[in-house]
């Protein structure tokens, strides 16, 4: 079913299109209006062609409004300002399409006709290290992204592409040989590999030796010696299963685990490819892409500006003169594997700003090579403590992340054992893990990805404004409404939107596909924060101003069916962020 905005949208394209078939139409031309009083929705079309067409804007604009007319959906539109169309929908309308969805489980949001094989590359930590908040933006932006592309529809694959095939591998394994414990490996797998690692990579700063023997580690291990090969593997296995345990209390699950590793082998048959087909090529040694002087400077991701000699070159590495790969070779495989094994149509990565010119260098790169793939790359800013510098312990050293969760719920206890000290220990600490895990990612959710944000725990565990527990809170007091009275979920209700708060509810719930369309267009699931956010503001408003106990019962059914609604976008939205909603709080 489409959105009021959708059936806007579409009869004004058809009416441009029939007064001036010759225009070029974008993807929308019907917004929200910003100010209410205006109306509902406003259309720019006229502004928007006018001018290509050599005529007066409020003119096209009258002809625009001549022929829509008033339809089923809304009234006469209105025309303001220099030639903006302001649309006014109408109750019956909206009262019908809510109740023509609320008996859908997706809310009347089709899936789309079009799917794609989408692979979202998210998380990817390098695992020889614990988990810190540097790892949590990627996680949960990642996470909330392929929920809201599944849900429309399309194939999605997540794939974590961990980082477990560099250097530090070297180190860990001589430390390990020289003075590694079986028991503490076991028992503190990160703290171990650190310490072993720190050790080693002291000593190679004083020690050439040393460092000589580490690389020696390292190649042995790149060629597959049987013995590091196996130290690997245990490195490995039991730092994904402490790992796993991070991702199980975000509730994040991967479809793949394939880390660099996985592409070893075929790291220098891509390189190969990449020389015959003239994309790369030998210099000093290395081997490297440089610029093919397609794009203008400025764009060049092969390029970088330098003050007085205007651009020089700044080639993408993919071998090195010792013979080594990097991290932009293996992502070159990477995305062969994608393409040809999994059919992908699309590659989504999730990372911090810093990998721009990365991901730059190797979209231009893939594009060259002529692989059948959009790539795209949604990048984050950064975590800032109150002191407005990257959020760090009090000693200074990044927060763990296993840390930062254990303080949000534990916080959230404190919260919750404030308000409900009869609740035994087990409810409340289960009550505080949905509350205080919810309240850190729509924390970060609700941000702009692309600026940095100041992470505050009052703030974000607030029950009051735009935090994870007011939405948790606003869905735990419907359920409560029905629970509380005993109410049962209309079927069939007749709807009626005779109060204005009631109107205003139904237009924000019929505004959901909208959200999610605009995440899914930007990868931006802030959009959808928003949206949530307004929802319940308007739901809130609605409750005071519409009393549903004492309504007779015609009524009280089309509130209830406003009710159950309202509840039910608020509990799909909240999941398409990767947060639970609870019964009670
Ligand atoms: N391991 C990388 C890091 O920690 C992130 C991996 C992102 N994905 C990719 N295909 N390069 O920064």
């Amino acid at each position: 079913m489409k959105s009021p905005r959708e059936l806007i949208d579409l009869c004004v394209k058809e009416t441009v299109l029939s007064i001036a078939p010759q225009v070029s139409l974008p993807v929308t031309l019907v917004r929200p209006c910003q100010e209410v009083k205006h109306g509902d929705f406003q259309s720019n079309a006229a502004m928007l062609f006018a001018k290509s067409l050599g005529v007066n804007p409020r003119t096209f604009a009258e002809q625009i409004v001549e022929k829509l007319g008033e339809t089923n959906l809304f009234f006469k539109p209105e025309i303001a300002g220099p030639g903006f169309i302001n649309f006014k929908i109408k109750p019956e309308t909206c009262a019908r399409q809510i109740a023509d969805r609320l008996a859908d489980p997706r809310l009347g949001i089709d899936l789309i006709s079009n799917p794609q094989t989408i692979v979202f590359d998210f998380s990817g930590p390098n695992i020889a290290k614990e988990m810190h908040v540097g790892h949590i933006r990627s996680t949960i932006l990642g996470e909330s992204l392929s929920r809201v592309f599944r849900f429309i529809g399309h194939r999605v694959i997540t794939d974590n592409h961990l980082g477990d095939w560099g250097t530090q591998f070297g180190m860990v394994i001589l430390g390990y040989k020289r003075g590694g414990n079986e028991e503490l490996l076991k028992t503190d797998p990160f703290g171990h590999l650190e310490s072993l690692y720190k050790s080693v990579q002291e000593e190679t700063k004083v020690n050439e030796a040393t460092l000589q023997a580490a690389r020696q580690e390292l190649l042995k291990l790149q060629q597959g010696d049987s013995e590091n090969r196996a130290l690997w593997q245990k490195f490995i296995d039991l730092s994904l299963a402490a790992i796993d345990t991070i991702y199980a209390r975000l509730q994040v699950k991967f479809d793949h685990t394939l880390g660099e590793s996985s592409y070893n082998d075929i790291l220098s048959a891509v390189v190969e490819s990449l020389k015959q087909k003239g994309i790369a090529q030998s210099s000093e040694g290395a081997v490297v892409v440089f610029s093919d002087k397609s794009l203008p400077p400025k764009e060049d991701p092969f390029l970088v500006s330098e003050k007085e000699s205007g651009f020089r070159d700044n080639p993408f590495i993919i071998q090195k003169s010792d013979g080594a790969f990097l991290y932009g070779t293996t992502d070159l495989a990477t995305v062969q594997f994608r393409v040809e094994k999994w059919k992908a149509d699309r590659a989504v990565y999730v990372t911090d700003s810093r990998q721009q010119m990365h991901f730059n260098q190797l979209f231009a790169t893939v594009k060259r090579w002529g692989l059948p793939i959009q790539l795209d790359h949604v990048w984050f800013g950064t975590i800032l403590g109150e002191d407005k510098t990257p959020l760090k312990s009090r000693e200074g050293k990044p927060i763990k992340l296993r840390a930062l969760l254990d303080e949000a719920e534990s916080r959230a206890l404190a919260i919750i054992t404030e308000k409900h000290p009869e609740w035994e220990e087990s409810k409340r600490q289960s009550i505080s893990k949905i509350i205080g895990i919810g309240a850190l990612k729509y924390a970060d959710l609700c941000q702009n990805r692309n600026l940095d944000y100041m992470f505050q725990w009052e703030k974000l565990l607030a029950f009051d404004g735009n935090t994870a527990p007011y939405l948790q809170n606003a869905y735990v007091r419907i359920r409560s409404i029905f629970r509380r009275n005993h109410f049962t979920v209309p079927t069939n209700p007749q709807v009626t939107l005779n109060e204005p708060s009631e109107f205003n509810l139904a237009k924000k719930l019929l505004e959901f596909k909208d959200a999610i369309e605009i995440v899914s267009v930007e990868y931006r699931p802030h959009f959808l924060c928003v949206y949530l956010f307004e929802l319940a503001t308007t739901f809130h408003k609605f409750y005071e101003n519409c009393p549903v106990r004492d309504a007779e019962p015609a009524l009280q059914s089309s509130r209830l069916a406003l009710c159950e609604f309202t509840a039910k976008t608020l509990a799909q939205g909240l999941n398409l962020l990767g947060i639970e909603t609870l019964e009670e709080m």
